[in-house]
């Protein structure tokens, strides 16, 4: 090999990069020139049979060529696997765009919402209470005692028995709530506590081990009866329209006196009877009464200075009524094509 050679070369290699213009011929170009057989390295092997003075300067010179059609062919690879690339990912606005599943709130919670906000815009404030608890909050200061036959109908699952003072429960009612805001707080109190409640029942359409509640206290120095049946019917009228009616059925529960059990008139049938009231008309909705004052006493308020109401709902019912849903289990079950609906 000469220096006539290697220029010969470099203008050869030169033009067929010019001329190489899709990736395939870019592909033989490099074969022919930069493969292990290609024309550089036999140009590198005849080097050779040159004097020693010369290899080094042609050998330096090939070397130089050598790299620059590298770098050329490298460049012209990436720009057309780039057009390539762009052609193959053809963007076509008039195909529909994914869509991202959008989650929703539990209609359990939804309903609890729409609760409490209409109770907020009477001044009532939303609080919590824990839902293990001692028997003297679930049961002895709401004037049940131990031997009382209603702790019966509220029998529950106890985490702990036996030689502690006051054991603890999974909580039967949210009436607990009543007792811990009394015993941290002083009247005036206007109390929302919405929660779960758990009751050993055997499960069915109508029926749960496990359900929500919402209590109601309000406590003062004059707290009226005719004020408790003022906010239940300014809120049953928003959650089920202004022309609903209610009515109070004398109950027992035992830290009322007086108690009463509420119904609101069938929102569906306006009273006239139909499949959701059972054909009575009447929807039985809620439990209400004065602060029987032995649950005063049990929190060291003095019943002769204090007066309060309470009330407790169940919103399971709520939701159940106000969607047509039939059977309670729906609630937990977590399936999709349930809770999209809402
Ligand atoms: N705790 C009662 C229950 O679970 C519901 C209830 C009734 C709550 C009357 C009250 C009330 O606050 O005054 O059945």
């Amino acid at each position: 090999m000469n220096a006539e050679d290697l220029r010969l070369l470099a203008r050869e290699a030169r033009d067929e990069l010019d001329s190489a213009n899709t990736l395939e011929a870019l592909e033989a170009f490099r074969v022919a020139y930069l493969g292990r057989k290609g024309k550089i390295a036999r140009l590198f092997e005849s080097l050779k049979e040159a004097s020693a003075e010369e290899r080094r300067t042609l050998g330096r010179e090939l070397n130089e060529v050598k790299t620059a059609i590298e770098g050329k062919t490298k460049q012209k690879q990436i720009s057309f696997s780039a057009e390539a690339r762009k052609k193959d990912t053809f963007f076509d606005p008039t195909l529909p765009g994914l869509r991202r599943p959008l989650g929703r709130i539990h209609p359990l919670t939804q309903t609890i919402r729409e609760i409490t906000g209409i109770f907020e815009r009477l001044g009532f404030e939303v609080v919590d209470g824990p839902e293990v608890e001692t028997e003297f909050h679930n049961f002895t200061a709401l004037n049940i005692p131990a031997d009382h036959p209603s702790r019966d109908s509220f029998a529950t699952f106890y985490t702990q028995t036996g030689e502690r003072e006051s054991p603890s429960l999974l909580r039967s009612q949210t009436s607990t709530v009543q007792i811990r805001v009394m015993q941290k707080r002083k009247p005036p109190l206007r109390v929302i506590a919405p929660g779960r409640v758990y009751r050993p029942d055997p499960v069915d359409a109508s029926h749960s081990f496990m359900f929500h509640q919402i209590e109601g206290l309000m406590v003062d120095d004059r707290t009226t009866f005719s004020e408790l049946k003022g906010v239940l019917q300014f809120f049953l009228r928003r959650l089920f329209g202004p022309e609903t009616k209610i009515r109070f059925r004398p109950h027992f529960f035992p830290f009322t006196e007086p108690s009463a059990e509420v119904d609101v008139s069938c929102f569906l049938c306006q009273a006239k009877g139909c499949s959701v009231c059972g054909g009575k008309g009447w929807l039985e909705l809620l439990g209400a009464g004065s602060v029987h004052p032995l649950v005063f006493e049990q929190v060291g308020y003095d019943p002769k200075r204090v007066q309060g109401f309470a009330f407790g709902l169940g919103v399971e019912r709520i939701a159940m009524l106000r969607h047509g849903i039939p059977d309670i289990r729906m609630f937990f079950e977590n399936d999709i094509r349930f809770l999209k609906q809402f």
